[in-house]
């Protein structure tokens, strides 16, 4: 085997990437790493000037790299570029043209390719239907779509024409849709009459249908047809999206947006509130997917890559669509489950395509390993080069796992940390630079100032637990919460003034490792997924006959963390049994499947502190199943607290 166990101990356990990945490697030893990574934290406004002429195409060079007037940064201002030209048109001129950007297979099997010309040309004329249908730049445009390259057109057809896009979960419901629509005051909807889902079909179109209700900003919602099943149109708001293509003509000129020009808002769940709208721009966004994907994943010209991630969130915006597409690299798509129609679809596309470079999430990792080896032993996986997780911290054991039976003991990991946020990936190995601890995402990616610290901002020593900080500016940082600076500035600048507090808790070992810990807010991370506990305690009490509800996190060896619902009952209701389903569906209903509670538990009270906060730490260590051993002097009432532990048993 080329990796050297150092040690058999957890904690100690190093991989050194192979010398055959490293030769090979774009950046190819730890020297040259720590190179670079002086250089951009030296002097950024040169590393980042250099990697922008290198990396990207721009129409209008930017005159000032940075103009940073906490906590709101502008990258490469007055610089003009286009997203979908850097990401289609400037392969066009060369060997890629007929390169694949693309592959495709649908769940029930169907495959499709797409070469840059021909993405190119969809794209252009997708562009040129929105135009036909009153969209303008600056227009928010909601996209509910399967996972098909029709959501990665409907995208960069946006970005072509400076329209923002909001992609929404295809798992998300109507409500989730609706709150969306609301706050992104969006025109139009692009959405498919169906998806593929465990073989079934999930209904896109009507869930837009039910979330067009009392809308009276939509003008106009364009229908993928993908699924073939019946749905409901709209005359008058509802069109095709096959015969819109027939009215238009091929080419479409890319506008030049500005380096500040908005590039999309996706919404993510934060610890109080609705979802937050992330804004994120045009130029230093696409600079740091570009950069991240190129030297993260390693791109050659000659690798299939495939992030598993679903379009509907970040990781499918940065390393589905625009990352590898911008470096000009083939993008492997797949629309399904992992587990349709066998436990071994991932293992059998593998294999079948010969992918390369696999990117998924430890939620994901500890079912295959759950499902058993037979599944991936029973396929060629030898294609695989580079393995990549996200999402949540993911344990050692399942590390090696990864390693060990994925990755055939050559592949390296590349465990990157990062969030909606951020845009892009922050800390993480760089596989042939970086020797790996299993559980660690190890070192801060080029101009990535990341820090541990204390209540009051001061760092700590190694192996000391803290707060996970960063304390400069980076391109592809978010710019705000759409429609919202207060919360923006409050959010994530008020803890420690001037610096970025990413809402989890970490430590860095004696080699400046960084071990992530997780969200220490009150969001919880379910299946690699952010959820809000308000946002569920909210779906909870719309129910009528929910008085008051507290949701907390339970560790959970395949999610992560499940999700438990404390619950009070409005005056003569009872608790029957089957409300606790009703209440489970309904959550489901109100937010998607992936925020139903795993359990929901009646309550006489909740525990609250004499201020009236719920305290939701002594919930925790009840779902948890333990005893209560933390503090319990602010809390008001102790008989609560026996009450609940009571119906615990
Ligand atoms: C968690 C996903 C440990 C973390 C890209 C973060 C991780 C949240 C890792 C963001 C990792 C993500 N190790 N924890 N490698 N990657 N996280 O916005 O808590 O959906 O704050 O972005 O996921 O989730 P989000």
């Amino acid at each position: 085997m080329s990796n050297t166990i150092e040690s058999h101990l957890i904690e100690t356990r190093v991989f050194k990437p192979s010398d055959g990945f490293a030769q090979r490697a774009l950046i190819p030893s730890l020297d040259q790493y720590r190179e670079l990574y002086q250089q951009s934290i030296q002097d950024p406004d040169g590393f980042w000037s250099k990697q922008a002429t290198e990396l990207l195409l721009w129409r209008k060079k930017w005159d000032t790299v940075l103009k940073w007037e906490a906590p709101f940064a502008q990258w490469f201002v007055g610089g003009k570029l286009n997203v979908s030209e850097n990401c289609l048109d400037r392969h066009l001129n060369g060997p890629r043209r007929n390169k694949a950007a693309i592959i495709w297979e649908g769940e029930p099997g169907e495959v499709r390719t797409l070469t840059y010309q021909q993405l190119h040309r969809e794209v252009c004329k997708f562009a040129n239907v929105l135009k036909r249908n009153r969209v303008q730049k600056g227009d928010r445009i909601i996209i509910y779509m399967p996972m098909c390259p029709e959501a990665a057109i409907a995208m960069l057809a946006c970005a072509r024409i400076g329209a923002v896009h909001s992609v929404v979960f295809g798992g998300f419901s109507s409500e989730a849709i609706k709150d969306r629509l609301n706050d992104s005051q969006a025109k139009l909807v692009i959405t498919a009459d169906g998806g593929y889902r465990r073989g079934a079909i999930v209904p896109l179109k009507k869930n837009v249908d039910e979330a067009l209700k009392d809308n009276t900003l939509v003008e106009r919602v364009i229908v993928f047809r993908r699924a073939n099943n019946e749905i409901a149109i709209t005359e008058g708001r509802d069109v095709w999206w096959h015969r819109e293509m027939e009215y238009v003509d091929p080419q479409c000129e890319p506008e030049a947006l500005d380096s500040e020009d908005p590039l999309y808002i996706l919404y993510t769940s934060g610890s109080t509130g609705k979802p937050k709208g992330i804004l994120h721009t045009t130029g230093g966004y696409l600079l740091g997917v570009t950069i991240t994907s190129k030297y993260i994943f390693d791109l050659h010209e000659d690798d299939l890559y495939w992030c598993s991630a679903d379009i509907g969130w970040v990781t499918g915006h940065s390393y589905v669509v625009y990352g590898p597409l911008s470096n000009g690299a083939t993008t492997f798509m797949y629309e399904g489950a992992p587990n349709w129609p066998e436990l071994d679809r991932f293992w059998k596309l593998i294999e079948k395509y010969a992918i390369t470079v696999f990117y998924t999430a430890p939620t994901a990792i500890r079912a295959f390993i759950r499902w058993g080896d037979s599944y991936p032993k029973g396929h060629d996986l030898s294609s695989l080069r580079l393995l990549g997780t996200v999402g949540e911290p993911i344990n050692p054991e399942a590390w090696i796992w990864y390693h060990t039976v994925i990755g055939g003991g050559r592949c390296p990991i590349v465990d990157t940390w990062w969030q909606t946020e951020t845009g892009g990936i922050m800390i993480t190995p760089l596989p042939g630079a970086i020797p790996t601890k299993p559980g660690s995402a190890t070192l801060p990616f080029f101009g990535v100032d990341a820090a541990v610290v204390d209540e009051t901002g001061k760092e700590v020593p190694p192996n000391v637990g803290g707060k996970l900080i960063i304390r400069r500016p980076w391109p592809s940082m978010l710019r705000t919460i759409w429609g919202d600076e207060a919360r923006y500035e409050k959010q994530y600048w008020s803890d420690f003034p001037g610096y970025y507090f990413t809402g989890d808790g970490a430590r860095r070992d004696e080699d400046g490792y960084f071990w992530i810990v997780g969200r220490i807010d009150d969001v919880l991370n379910v299946a690699g997924h952010r959820l809000g506990t308000s946002e569920i305690e909210s779906a909870l009490v719309s129910h009528p006959s929910v008085a008051e509800a507290a949701v907390v996190g339970r560790p959970d060896e395949l999610k992560g963390q499940a999700v438990v619902a404390f619950v009070t009952l409005k005056q003569g209701t009872t608790a029957l049994p089957e409300l606790r389903d009703q209440l489970r569906q309904h959550v489901a209903t109100m937010i998607g499947a992936i925020a139903r509670p795993d359990d929901v538990r009646f309550a006489e009270a909740l525990p609250k502190t004499r201020s009236g906060k719920i305290m939701r730490r002594l919930l925790k260590e009840i779902a948890a199943g333990g005893k209560v051993t933390g503090d319990t002097t602010t809390l008001e009432d102790l008989n609560v607290l026996a009450a609940l532990r009571g119906s615990d048993e």
